[in-house]
């Protein structure tokens, strides 16, 4: 048995101790801890490198956090990360390893999934892929009539296409003048046609992702792209301006790609998990081999640091236990992620899939309902925008939502000025949510302003900040390769640290099917206008003939 079960009643107990303590109703507001212990920024903050995690901001103290990370050894979280390590098949309703630390290796330390040696192959596959991207970059790949590629198009959709996305936007400033990165995923024509007004046919390189190589969205644009292609520029064009990447050769070979333009992955890499696999193709070409191995080398940085920090300055293990504090204690159901960061504009949908398709789960490892809530709903948009647009929920909403600030020191390619007036804001929120603004200091300011008693009893209440809000904030010199590497890492093991503790299977994603199947058998009744509806629930049915009326009229 590669997993032994929790102990629940180990697990109950010791949440029971972390409820009792933290979420005791007479716990001091954060702004009083702070007035209380000058060493709370110190004691409630861990530097990784050039990397800061402050966390002093959330409602812990000494023993908060001795609970937290006694709840993390009653969930056996030390033995469950070295099993993971190892490479043991945790994603047990696949049979698979989940054993994405190996693809950032650079070392080719000895590595297995599920008992096999894969460091090898990992190596192999990694120096074809960035040989090719090296040769796209030099001009030495290059289009049907002989011209060198001024655009990459990326079909691919959830992890094939959140991550090189993603990660291209936010090193952008890495990326090679010459080349114009563009990425398709919705199967909406729209997304098609936008992208492919914008890019010149003879000079674009498509990149097919896909793990599975049968995904209705990427299979629909790369034909509809190859259709385009073979028309304009003749069907042997097709060879040289499609190259893919897949755990399945066989398929993306059946679709007329030649075998040295298809690229591997394996079945223990995760596709939420896959941007540092030949799934960061796009991304790699843009960046070049330098640049990938540096992003590589973050997220193994990380690595180094989860499997071998103490719990207490584990910043992995304290990003997950801080969020099953305000999931499991305070019963906070959404996580906002805002980068104070422009390029990491892409970041929180990026995480949406990372946390929400791995942790999205009711059912423990054993198959009974999760003992714990599981997932929070995670959503954001950069800073200052957000301001402007949701903070107000932030700050005065009944819903109290904890946040992760991300904001760099200095500016990559960017203005200082801005830089300062960003950065600003960014500890002014975070700011404004711990402290927020009592009854009597916005009187006080009423009065100064000249307002009567009156007004200032009927405007008062609108203009209070409980305060007192959650957030964490990670600090990071700027935004290089090797820093979006540690960030997306540090998330990716916030998350097993977390399905560790709801006893979730972080590896699988079964509840994406139901709908896709629904969709297959949809299908064909909505592309004909006569197809019968029986059988259909009313509201389907409604729908479909409200829609056939309208085209109808169109
Ligand atoms: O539908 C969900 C999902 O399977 C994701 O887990 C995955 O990242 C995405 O679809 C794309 O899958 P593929 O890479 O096989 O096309």
């Amino acid at each position: 048995m590669h997993r032994s079960p929790i102990d629940r009643s180990r697990l109950e107990d010791a949440l029971g101790a972390l409820r009792a303590h933290a979420g005791r109703r007479d716990a001091p507001r954060v702004d009083a801890l702070f007035r209380a212990d000058p060493e709370r920024f110190a004691r409630f903050s861990v530097a990784f490198d050039d990397l800061l995690y402050d966390f002093s901001k959330q409602p812990v103290d000494g023993e908060t956090l001795r609970l937290l990370v006694e709840l993390a050894r009653a969930a056996g979280l030390e033995a469950k990360r070295e099993a993971f390590f190892a490479g043991e098949p945790i994603n047990h309703t696949e049979g698979r390893a989940a054993l994405h630390m190996a693809l950032r290796d650079l070392s080719a330390a000895p590595a297995f999934a599920a008992g096999e040696a894969v460091e090898g192959v990992v190596a192999t596959e990694r120096a074809r892929l960035l040989d090719f991207a090296e040769a796209v970059r030099a001009g030495a790949v290059r289009a049907a009539n002989g011209a060198r590629f001024t655009d990459v198009v990326n079909f691919g959709i959830g992890g094939s296409d959140l991550g090189p996305a993603m990660a291209a936007r936010a090193l952008s400033p890495y990326v090679d003048a010459r080349l114009r990165l563009h990425f398709v995923a919705n199967v909406d024509g729209a997304d098609f046609a936008d992208t492919m007004k914008g890019v010149a046919l003879e000079t674009t390189l498509f990149v097919v992702c896909s793990k599975t190589f049968t995904t209705l969205e990427t299979m629909t644009n790369a034909a509809s792209a190859r259709a385009r292609v073979a028309g304009a520029l003749g069907e042997a064009a097709v060879a040289d301006h499609f190259c893919a990447v897949s755990t399945r050769a066989d398929r993306a070979e059946a679709f007329g790609l030649r075998p040295d333009r298809v690229f591997g992955f394996w079945d223990w890499v995760g596709g939420r998990y896959s941007i540092w696999s030949a799934i960061g193709l796009s991304l790699a070409i843009g960046i070049g081999r330098a640049h990938f191995e540096d992003f590589l080398r973050g997220g193994a940085d990380v690595d180094a640091h989860f499997r071998s920090a103490p719990l207490e300055r584990n910043i992995p293990a304290l990003m997950g236990l801080i969020g099953v504090l305000n999931r499991n204690v305070h019963g906070r159901a959404a996580h906002a992620v805002i980068p104070y960061d422009q390029r990491l504009a892409r970041f929180p949908a990026y995480l949406q899939q990372l946390e929400m398709e791995s942790n999205g789960k009711s059912v423990d490892h054993e198959g009974r309902r999760a003992a714990l809530d599981t997932c929070p709903v995670v959503w954001g948009e950069p800073g200052t925008n957000g301001q402007h647009a949701f903070f107000q929920l932030l700050h005065q909403g009944t819903e109290i939502v904890p946040v992760d600030f991300l904001v760099a020191a200095r500016p990559t390619a960017a203005d200082e000025k801005h830089h300062q007036l960003l950065f600003a804001n960014c500890l002014a929120q975070a700011q404004a949510l711990m402290q927020g603004r009592g009854r009597a200091e916005v009187e006080r300011q009423l009065a100064a302003s000249g307002l009567s008693p009156q007004q200032i009893a009927a405007l008062a209440p609108h203009k209070v900040f409980d305060g007192d809000r959650p957030s964490s904030l990670l600090l990071y010199a700027s935004l290089t390769p090797r820093t979006l590497g540690r960030l997306i890492a540090l998330y990716e093991h916030k998350v097993f640290v977390q399905g560790v503790i709801w006893d979730v299977n972080s590896f699988d994603q079964w509840g994406v099917e139901l709908g896709k199947e629904l969709a297959v058998k949809l299908a064909p009744i909505v592309a004909d206008p006569a197809a019968p509806l029986d059988g259909l629930d009313g509201s389907t049915a409604g729908l479909i003939a409200a829609a056939r009326a309208r085209r109808r009229e169109a």
